[in-house]
């Protein structure tokens, strides 16, 4: 649909979590137009769920070089080093302008930032805030930065997709909002340079600890820009999620690995600690080895979960340190000072996303990717603990410092844009279909078969709307379900082209680390026609 208003600035941010937000203050403070727009409220998205915190070398004997070793051992041979190296070296830095921001962090009695342990990591190097609520403190002083220096914002905005000038340049973005006043229905905001922000993609799986935003608007929009995407195989199951029941869908509350930095332990029905002899470090080890020691051991004994002991942190600390977690499972009748947690993987983040350089850059001029939706390279084949805040802050610090330096092109935002080609949506209620085939066919475990059968079934719900039959009117349900089936068609198909167990990718038929012909990425781009 052709856009009814618009908006003129430098830069548009897509997102308003770590990323966006900390993209678009730097931005402004450099001089730049800078306009948010997100999907829902400025406040809603993945970053205020965060719990265990972002990691950073701030502790006494801790060294950038350590964070390092402990982010390329989790990544099974796939992180891009030069791009650790900036992330682990800025880290500390870029943590305490957060902190200077407004960010406040728990500290110890001698007034040092606290800080916990998380599964990969061989020092304590989490910092986290209200005990276990560090994303909602992040967002609270971001928002309220971003109020204060009057940075202008869009909410309950749809990004829809890239606008292009006739050089195949950034140009702006076109939107969907609702119920925002003057901006309401189909818009664009105008503007050379475009930072995506829009986090991930947990939604395409039916159970997930991600909100219902996460729906892969940032990878999808990239696809039909023709912008390079890689890694998208490499789906985290994050492993201990509160189990609700065998047929739980959506989100589902976290219990984050700083309860075993704290010490709780893992155990099955029998209550043995199944992680002892599994790893050097048990229950911290990588989460991939974490989650695939809890699918194996829930699969031996026909069991639906497993359980998380901390009984023993008493109930002075359960309130002190875990608030968040505590009240979420008295929510659901679960009382850990008293019980073990069930607790089994369930979707988490995902490692890959829009390819981009060192610069936050993607493969399309003037389009930047920073957060979640990004692949810079730092994941690997297996994000460590709490590396997501901070790769989110570093590299949003980055783009706004390249945009800075080089100015955005100007001729591109001035010219009439490009709009691009009208996509036949999808019914809203394809989504669940969508969740249960990746859920059956592409999660946890994998093999050539399953990856088969879902590419099939996914590819029978594109066709089925291409002739019309599951066609929907423009909305953000069907904008939403539509950006759904373009990011699981390509991660089912980057999951089935990878024959190898790395990481967080499990290949039942291909059990092994295959180093020689698969220590590489994956990179799609989408040609025109199967855009
Ligand atoms: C957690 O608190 O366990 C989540 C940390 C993360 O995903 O990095």
């Amino acid at each position: 649909p052709a856009p009814g208003w618009a908006i003129d600035a430098d830069v548009v941010v897509v997102g308003s979590g770590v990323a966006g937000l900390t993209a678009a203050l730097r931005c402004t403070a450099a001089g730049l137009r800078t306009v948010v727009v997100t999907k829902a409220s400025l406040d809603e998205g993945s970053t205020r769920w965060a719990q265990g915190g972002i990691a950073a070398a701030l502790g006494d004997g801790d060294t950038p070089g350590q964070h390092l070793d402990d982010t390329l051992v989790a990544g099974a041979g796939l992180c891009d080093e030069p791009a650790v190296r900036l992330l682990v070296t800025e880290g500390p830095d870029a943590v305490r302008r957060l902190m200077a921001t407004g960010a406040d962090f728990d500290r110890t009695e001698d007034g040092e930032i606290a800080l916990t342990r998380e599964g990969g990591h061989h020092r304590r190097r989490i910092a986290h805030a209200g005990g276990d609520a560090t994303g909602a403190e992040i967002s609270r002083a971001l928002v309220e930065a971003i109020r204060e220096r009057g940075v202008r914002t869009v909410e309950n905005a749809l990004v829809l997709d890239l606008l292009k000038d006739d050089r195949g340049r950034t140009a702006g973005v076109t939107l969907h909002v609702m119920g925002e006043g003057q901006h309401d229905g189909v818009g664009a905001v105008h503007a050379p340079a475009v930072v995506l922000a829009t986090g991930g993609m947990g939604q395409v799986f039916s159970a997930t600890t991600n909100p219902s935003v996460s729906t892969g608007d940032g990878v999808a929009l990239a696809l039909r820009a023709g912008a390079e995407v890689s890694d998208l195989e490499f789906v985290q199951f994050h492993p201990t999620v509160l189990f609700l029941g065998a047929g739980a869908e959506g989100q589902q509350p976290l219990v984050s690995e700083a309860v075993r930095g704290e010490g709780a332990h893992l155990v099955d029905a029998d209550g043995v600690r199944f992680m002892l002899g599994q790893h050097e470090l048990a229950e911290l080890a990588p989460r991939d080895i974490v989650a695939k020691a809890i699918t194996r051991r829930m699969q031996e004994q026909g069991a639906a979960h497993m359980y998380l002991d901390a009984r023993h942190f008493g109930a002075e600390m359960w309130e002190h340190r875990f608030p968040t977690i505590l009240a979420a499972c008295r929510s659901h009748g679960i009382d850990p000072v008293t019980d073990p947690i069930p607790v089994a993987p369930a979707a988490h983040y995902a490692s890959g996303g829009v390819r981009t350089d060192l610069r936050g850059r993607t493969t399309v001029p003037g389009l930047y990717a920073c957060g979640e939706v990004a692949c810079t390279g730092v994941h690997g084949a297996n994000r460590l603990a709490s590396n997501s805040l901070l790769e989110g802050l570093v590299f949003a610090e980055r783009i706004a410092a390249d945009i800075a330096e080089h100015g955005p092109h100007r001729e591109g935002a001035r010219q009439e844009a490009a709009a691009p080609k009208v996509l036949t949506l999808l019914a809203p209620e394809v989504r669940r279909e969508i969740q249960r085939i990746m859920t059956r066919d592409a999660g946890v475990l994998r093999s050539a078969a399953s990856l088969t059968a879902a590419s099939d079934a996914l590819e029978a719900l594109r066709q089925d709307a291409e002739e019309e039959r599951k066609a929907a009117e423009p909305g953000v349900d069907s904008w939403e379900t539509t950006n759904l089936l373009c990011v699981a068609r390509v991660l089912a198909a980057a999951a089935l082209a990878r024959e190898e167990t790395r990481g967080c990718h499990w290949r039942e038929d291909r059990p092994d680390r295959d180093d020689e012909r698969w220590r590489r990425h994956l990179v799609v781009r989408l040609t025109p026609d199967r855009r």
